[in-house]
């Protein structure tokens, strides 16, 4: 039997710094690269201009089956329209972790997260990458900070963009959304079985990447 390609899993909460550890362990492997916290936050962004409420589980999971999302480099299609900007807002955050509580949402999009794997392999990062998605990869990270580090790593992202930014607000929004992201009944954010936890509360973004790749060497020996 064949090799199956390898997948690196990349689970934590939010602004844990995952999606730039992702990234760039993606890119230094030439693997591909699933955001898949992007498609909650389409989901969210396409309700949104439906007038869907977020809440609406039926409505959002058949407005969630009906989209056209597409990712080119760095860009996020939906439906031809680059949303790339639109979707990184703090709303958008708040909204795909409501939309994702929904079963029959997160089903819906179950599919079109597989579609990402293709040889030479694939870096995945989300919340259920090594609980759901791809139970089978042969490594998994959980990549977790403080939410005070990590409350303040939004902070300065924020103003880095120009985006007016509260620190109280951000800690009390990434509070609630980890409490909802952790606390639903259909794929909660857990740490997978075998999955290396990865503080980064005093690590940088170099030094996480290097473990993750250390860490994938050794799994192929
Ligand atoms: O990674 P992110 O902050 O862009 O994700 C936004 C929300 O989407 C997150 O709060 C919960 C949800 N999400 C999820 O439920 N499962 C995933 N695999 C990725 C994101």
């Amino acid at each position: 039997q064949e090799h199956p390609i390898p997948v690196i899993a990349i689970d934590g909460p939010s602004a844990s710094g995952k999606g730039t550890v992702a990234q760039l362990v993606a890119d230094k492997l030439g693997f591909a690269y699933l955001d898949s916290g992007a498609l909650y936050r389409v989901v969210a962004f396409a309700a949104h201009q439906n007038n869907i409420a977020w809440d609406d589980a039926d409505a959002v999971a058949k407005c969630a089956k009906s989209l056209q999302i597409k990712f080119i480099h760095d860009q996020v299609l939906l439906n031809g329209q680059d949303i790339s900007n639109e979707i990184r807002t703090e709303l958008m955050g708040k909204g795909a972790s409501q939309v994702a509580v929904h079963a029959p949402v997160r089903a819906a999009l179950v599919d079109l997260q597989h579609s990402f794997l293709q040889s030479p392999g694939l870096v995945a990062d989300g919340r259920d990458m090594g609980t759901v998605i791809f139970p089978s990869a042969p490594l998994k990270i959980f990549l977790t900070a403080s939410t005070e580090i990590r409350a303040e790593r939004r902070y300065k992202q924020l103003l880095g963009k120009n985006q007016a930014a509260n620190y109280e607000n951000i800690l009390q929004d990434l509070q609630e959304r980890d409490a909802r992201d952790q606390r639903r009944a259909s794929a909660p954010l857990v740490m997978a079985e075998h999955a290396i936890l990865l503080e980064t509360d005093n690590l940088s973004i170099a030094d996480a990447v290097n473990t993750v790749l250390d860490a994938f060497k050794k799994c192929k020996d």
